[in-house]
């Protein structure tokens, strides 16, 4: 098996100011993990780290730059799936760490328990070693501003940051076949702009944002958290291609389904357990990126499918 990786740095609608910066995100995260694939690492480690390079980079939602809840505070959310043996580490209601998927894989491999929230969330992290980072570092500016476009709108618009302006950031997720044919997903978020404080979305909730099966494939998404979560968005692509559909038919079905029933729109990446690729959004943009035979696919637009060849980094 040759091994592969997908990313994807969120679906919204996302302001030209911001396209560039997540296209060099979402290219510099899918570089990290192709390395470690290429270097026999395995899916988990290798979407870990896509993830953890998204979790750094303003331009994103998750770690640095999360999306702020009605008190103007950061509550990330993250989940990691092995296709192996189907196990599962996630986190919710993280306040006080730059790397809530390195928590979530840690979860998957220490705790006999599968999502830890709030306080508990922290209490396992701190036993498992892993430092408090003060809570304004994590608070870029555009997440400021994001709010405060929110609390003047007051609604809830078609982004998953909360308002129809300022789509800036985007979850984050990664999808990887590695060479011993194992299937991973990691994906992470700080969730909705102006969310209320204790709100859960999509990301932590296996099926919704994160799924990996060894015997089909693996499925992270972005979108609008709350429909995300009623459609069983992930499990649903899965499900589309157990039944036969390819990976990007099934991307697209799924998808699209979940936006004509629900109204509200969302996108996800897809790997077929033999690393064919599917991707699919119904809103305005979402940047993806994969690498395959020396060449790096990337795009952020409806029908974009931008190419260069790649040298490893
Ligand atoms: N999809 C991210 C969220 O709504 O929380």
């Amino acid at each position: 098996m040759h091994p592969i990786i997908i990313v994807h740095g969120g679906a919204g609608d996302i302001p030209e100011s911001r396209v560039q910066g997540k296209l060099d995100g979402v290219k510099l995260a899918v570089a990290i993990g192709h390395k470690i694939l290429e270097q026999g690492g395995s899916a988990l480690d290798a979407v870990e780290a896509a993830v953890v390079s998204m979790e750094k980079d303003e331009y994103f939602n998750a770690g640095y730059g999360s999306v702020l809840n009605l008190r103007g505070e950061v509550e990330m959310e993250a989940s990691i799936m092995c296709g192996k043996d189907l196990n599962v580490g996630a986190v919710t209601l993280v306040k006080d760490f730059m790397h809530p998927i390195s928590i979530a894989h840690k979860v998957l491999t220490d705790s006999p328990h599968s999502l830890i929230g709030g306080e508990g969330a922290k209490l396992f992290a701190l036993e498992k070693g892993f430092p408090t980072v003060p809570h304004e570092s994590l608070i870029s500016a555009n997440a400021k501003s994001a709010l405060e476009e929110f609390l003047q709108s007051g609604e809830f618009g078609r982004t998953e940051i909360g308002t129809k302006n300022e789509g800036g950031v985007g979850t984050v997720g990664a999808v990887a076949v590695d060479a011993r044919g194992h299937v991973a997903v990691a994906t992470s978020t700080g969730g909705m702009s102006g969310k209320v404080v204790g709100r859960i979305g999509d990301t932590p909730q296996i099926g919704s944002g994160t799924y990996a099966d060894d015997n089909i494939g693996g499925v992270s998404t972005t979108g609008h958290g709350e429909s995300i979560l009623k459609y069983c968005l992930a499990h649903s692509i899965i499900k589309l291609m157990e039944g036969g559909e390819d990976a990007n038919t099934a991307t697209r079905n799924a998808v699209t389904g979940m936006t004509s029933r629900l109204k509200n729109t969302a996108g996800a990446i897809t790997l077929s357990k033999d690393g064919d690729v599917g991707i699919h959004f119904s809103s305005q943009r979402m940047a993806w990126a994969y690498i395959k035979n020396d060449q790096i696919f990337y795009g952020i637009n409806q029908n974009q499918v931008l190419k260069e060849s790649f040298t490893s980094i």
